[in-house]
């Protein structure tokens, strides 16, 4: 396995990340968020790229559902292939901040292994984790896809919060809570603190 990897040899091209966010006039970034199905990671990620937009940031998002349909729809939710599903969005992250875009990836992404992971690979200073805070029975309660009463009733196996744990992120660098707060308040939080950062 190794061996074949020895022949290849990167490519150094001339426009690299400094270029394009010269030319974006924004920093690029990692905006991680982490947190129940059903917590709002979707909902909040989505307002606040419609916000960044609006201030003329060059964004995307990569979200779980959606990224399971295309490039991971190979992948099931046994822990290995959770695993996978957070290493392939890592490296597919990585290359969107080579790009000179905020990316927010809106995964449950479970397991702290796998979410430092994903801030080694981006490195510390691109990897923003966001904590979308909500206790298990609001998420069961809204049950916004009809999913946990699916999970009670041992129609989906693995699920996470029911048979298949969520391991909080114990110092994220932002946490909101939409159990406690408004979706309205969550966003504030997240721009009061982001944006300075991604300005140059
Ligand atoms: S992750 O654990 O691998 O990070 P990901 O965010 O990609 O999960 O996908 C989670 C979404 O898949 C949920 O929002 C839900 O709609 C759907 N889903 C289907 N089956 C499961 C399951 N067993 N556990 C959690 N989410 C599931």
């Amino acid at each position: 396995m190794g061996d074949f990897r020895q022949n290849i040899i990167p490519h150094i091209h001339n426009i690299g990340r400094e270029e394009r966010q010269a030319l974006k006039k924004h920093k690029a970034k990692i905006l991680w968020f982490t947190g129940l199905s059903g917590s709002g990671k979707s909902t909040l990620a989505g307002k606040l790229e419609t916000y960044l937009y609006g201030k003329g940031y060059n964004t995307y998002i990569l979200d779980g559902d959606n990224i399971r349909k295309g490039l991971n729809r190979d992948l099931d939710f046994s822990d290995e292939s959770r695993k996978e599903n957070i290493r392939r969005i890592s490296e597919v992250s990585k290359l969107f901040v080579d790009a000179g875009v905020i990316v927010l990836t809106a995964f449950i992404s479970p397991f702290k292994e796998d979410r430092a992971f994903a801030r080694e690979l981006v490195g510390d200073d691109d990897f923003i984790e966001i904590h979308v805070d909500c206790p298990l029975h609001v998420c069961e309660k809204r049950d916004v896809k009809g999913l946990y009463k699916k999970a009670r009733a041992g129609e989906i196996k693995s699920f996470t919060g029911i048979d298949s744990p969520f391991e909080e992120p114990e110092h994220p660098d932002i946490r909101v809570n939409t159990a406690l707060n408004s979706l309205d308040e969550c966003l504030s939080e997240l721009i009061k603190n982001l944006e300075p950062q991604i300005r140059i």
